[in-house]
């Protein structure tokens, strides 16, 4: 990771050197996550003057169509992508200069994923540097990934790379991600592999290393002696939308959890790597990932909540509950929350909980971390019983209101000595000017520049479900019940047990 484009001072962007010439081939041309978030990501990147004339995107997809209509295609979904960003992205701008260089460098390859002339029609097209994006279902990463290397589009010339980008989910168990890093490790290098976890593109999330790392003051207190508990969130106030199909063979456990709640907590947790380099951070993340106490079927009764969503009441619209939203069965039992509480067995974390939890059709849309710490040991006020005093707690907003509070005591004004909650806040808004983002930039121009750091190595991945494997099990053998809550609520009454058995609380959705 290059660390040398420090911010001298607040609103001073770092600017970074336009990435190498190469051709961006998009498997699912036309999918969701094209439209959505890479070709607006690569708009946002010509912008910032992140890529020069020799870039083209190819997509590729079975439906046919010419170069001119895709263009359109891809025209129209701008739109529609700008007037869904409420304002933040101007309509205007796609008559402007940097909308037409993109839009004259996509183009379309007809084919279907499974058939080798794809592939041959592809390497006559393509030479030099390439980047080859899988937004397609996970059934289609095995057989792409052996038809690009069986067709030789992974050789890299000398001086041009081939790399492959793999979307999440990476398997839905142990076992099949096992398989998948198998197939890959067969047909190309690890180093031309970079599987993409979006949370990771978030600023807030990079900034945990930088918080961290950069400041003298937090690290001393980063360990069992000084922190209580840590609360990782990731509450969503959507449902399961058009994705019935695919939630209901998936879960919150699975979607969420090895995956990006994870990521949140490797960055947190991590002993500080040698080096910002790729292999030195990913080692210190896999590293606490693997130090996680395994759980068995005892604590998965005792230290995992599963939940599913009921019809309730969002704002001031009514909702229906997951069995009634669309592909969804009747009388499913697939989770839409899910808390864990886990132990980092090392010697910076024995002892401190880690509670981590998820949901759809939550109260409110919230993404954080809360480090909570220790009470002061001794209360020197008068009648105030030291456990009456309010411990410390920093809240690293990831979203959407990215920043990080910090809730102290202080003095409450006035003849008498009352203590009162402040919060020391910081926000990114305030501080710096932050450019339209989908948060797929940073991670596509690392992938052109060739940093692995914000991707997930095969043995980071593998971590990630060696821990949830016995809960799927537990799932599995139909030993544990997701527990009803209504929509529009803050989760099932048994993720607050769960803390209040230990003396403690969530921190308040909303707070
Ligand atoms: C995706 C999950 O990976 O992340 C979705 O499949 C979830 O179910 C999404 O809604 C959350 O991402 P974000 O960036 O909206 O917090």
């Amino acid at each position: 990771m290059d660390v040398s484009a420090v911010l001298s001072s607040p609103g001073d962007l770092a600017s970074a050197d336009p990435a190498p010439p190469c051709t961006l081939v998009i498997f699912g041309a036309a999918g969701d996550l094209t439209k959505r978030l890479l070709i607006p990501s690569i708009y946002n990147m010509r912008q910032a003057g992140l890529l020069q004339d020799g870039f083209q995107v190819i997509g590729v997809d079975r439906v046919a169509r010419d170069d001119s209509a895709y263009r359109n295609d891809l025209t129209e979904a701008m739109q529609g992508f700008a007037s869904s960003t409420g304002g933040e992205f101007d309509p205007g701008v796609l008559d402007g200069p940097d909308w037409g260089w993109v839009r004259d460098r996509l183009s379309y390859q007809v084919g279907d994923l499974g058939d080798a002339e794809t592939y041959e029609a592809l390497r006559r097209r393509i030479s030099g540097s390439c980047v080859f994006y899988l937004a397609v279902a996970a059934r289609f990463f095995g057989p792409v990934l052996t038809r690009l290397a069986d067709g030789g589009l992974m050789q890299e010339a000398e001086g041009a790379f081939r790399r492959v980008v793999v979307e999440k989910p990476f398997g839905h168990d142990l076992a099949s991600a096992k398989a998948l890093n198998q197939l890959i490790l067969d047909k190309m290098g690890e180093s031309q592999v970079y599987r993409i976890d979006h949370f990771l593109g978030k600023e807030t999330v990079q900034n945990i290393m930088a918080l961290r790392f950069s400041n003298g003051i937090f690290e001393p207190l980063w360990n069992r002696n000084y922190i209580d508990h840590v609360q990782i969130t990731a509450a969503e106030t959507v449902g399961v939308e058009r994705r019935g199909s695919f939630y209901e063979a998936t879960g919150a456990l699975r979607d969420m959890v090895p995956n990006h709640m994870f990521q949140l907590l490797a960055m947190t947790a991590m002993e500080p790597p040698n080096s910002f380099d790729a292999d030195a951070v990913r080692t210190e993340k896999a590293k606490v990932l693997q130090a996680i106490k395994p759980l068995d079927a005892a604590s998965v009764a005792r230290d995992v909540v599963r939940g599913q969503y009921g019809a309730g009441r969002l704002g001031d619209r009514d909702v229906p509950g997951y069995r009634e939203e669309p592909d969804v069965a009747a009388d499913s039992t697939t989770e839409t929350y899910v808390a864990l509480r886990l132990m980092v067995d090392n010697f910076r974390w024995a002892g401190v909980p880690f509670y981590v939890r998820t949901g759809k059709r939550m109260t409110q849309r919230r993404t954080e971390i809360v480090v909570h710490f220790k009470q002061a040991p001794h209360a020197l006020f008068r009648d105030t019983p030291v456990e009456r005093l309010t411990p410390n707690a920093m809240v690293i907003h990831v979203q959407p209101s990215e920043g990080i509070t910090l809730n102290i005591s202080a003095k409450v004004p006035g003849p008498t000595l009352h203590l009162g909650r402040v919060a020391m806040d910081f926000r990114y808004a305030d501080y710096f000017n932050t450019p339209a983002n989908t948060g797929y930039e940073t991670l596509l121009y690392d992938v052109m520049i060739g940093d692995a750091t914000l991707f997930q190595r095969a043995d980071n991945v593998e971590a990630g479900w060696q821990v949830v494997q016995p809960i799927l099990d537990e799932v599995g053998a139909g030993h544990t019940t997701a527990q009803p809550y209504a929509a529009g609520s803050a989760g099932p009454a048994a993720a607050d047990a769960l803390l209040e058995r230990d003396g403690r609380h969530w921190l308040a959705l909303g707070a």
